[in-house]
């Protein structure tokens, strides 16, 4: 570190245990690029500060995490239209008066997709839950060009809210029904993407649906949580014939889409697949 060294961070709260750093301070090491970052946990009423004192220190980007990705939108400059519908931002970008947002959650998630072969276009698609997470989910399925999404939550009110939103830019692709509702979706195989936080670590031994007939609904599924790496609803996948991943790819792609757009840079694969490894056994001495 010297003084040209350029200062990215995480802020949330907690972000004691956040894996970005590792994440980061590989790929400048390995490329070559003076680039440090850490993390900063900010108390809910002072995140417009923050901002304001990362814009003045000339901080270089940020990413923002858990409860501040919606509140964080009002101490912008400038917006990525796309995160401007999906309500949430994880990243921010130095521009001239302050910090323009991204959400590159959604584009670490679509890497991930696209690099475990599945195909949105064309096809239809199950989502459960219908918090934040599933919100920018089902914009980016949607605008993927998925048929139809069958969006289940254990709150119908909140499923609706998403599909009724998705449904004005998108026409009438989202079908909000409770969990135990499934029975309602045609039998068939389908991706199955699980964005609710049942079956986050502690609670390892629940899963957001637990009757086996729904999991014959899977040709794969994919769950956001990376803690524990497999899931209840992954193992549940696996024992109906399903492939299954979990979200550890989908946060090193998140961060690798920051990364990139912080250094005006590409990462190269073997790169990003040095990280994976790197998370992955970071995540199993935990
Ligand atoms: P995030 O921003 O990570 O998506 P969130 O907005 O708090 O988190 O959303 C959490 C999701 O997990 C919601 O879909 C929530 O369902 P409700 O809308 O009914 O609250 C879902 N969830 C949390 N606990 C659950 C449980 N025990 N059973 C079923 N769904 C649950």
């Amino acid at each position: 570190m010297d003084a040209k060294t350029k200062l990215c961070c995480l802020i949330g709260n907690p972000v004691e245990h956040s894996i970005s750093p590792l994440i980061h301070n590989t790929l400048a090491k390995e490329m070559g690029i003076n680039m440090v970052y850490t993390a900063f946990r900010v108390d809910n009423d002072k995140v417009d500060d923050a901002i304001k004192g990362a814009a003045a220190l000339g901080i270089n980007g940020l990413n923002v995490t858990v409860p501040h990705k919606c509140t964080v939108i009002d101490s912008l400059a400038e917006i990525d239209p796309l995160a401007r519908k999906i309500g949430a931002v994880n990243t921010l970008v130095k521009v001239e008066n302050g910090f323009k947002g991204y959400n590159t959650d959604i584009i670490g998630l679509y890497r991930e997709l696209v690099e475990c072969d599945i195909d949105i276009e064309g096809k239809e698609v199950i989502i459960l839950g219908a918090g934040g997470a599933s919100k920018a989910i089902t914009y980016l399925c949607a605008d993927k060009g998925a048929t139809k999404i069958w969006l289940l939550n254990r709150t119908i009110d909140n499923a609706v809210a998403i599909a009724n939103e998705v449904n004005s830019y998108f026409g009438q692709v989202v079908q909000p029904l409770t969990l135990d509702k499934y029975t309602d979706i045609p039998k068939g195989k389908y991706p199955i993407i699980q964005t609710t936080s049942v079956g986050l670590y502690p609670n390892v031994d629940n899963a957001p649906v637990e009757n086996d007939d729904f999991y014959e609904l899977a040709a794969v599924g994919v769950d956001i949580i990376f803690n524990p790496a497999c899931t209840k609803f992954m193992k549940k996948c696996l024992e109906h014939g399903a492939k299954a991943y979990n979200g550890l790819k989908m946060l090193l792609y998140q961060g690798v889409a920051a990364y990139e757009l912080w250094n005006n840079t590409t990462v190269p694969k073997e790169l990003t697949d040095k990280v994976l490894a790197l998370m992955e056994k970071e995540m199993a001495s935990r």
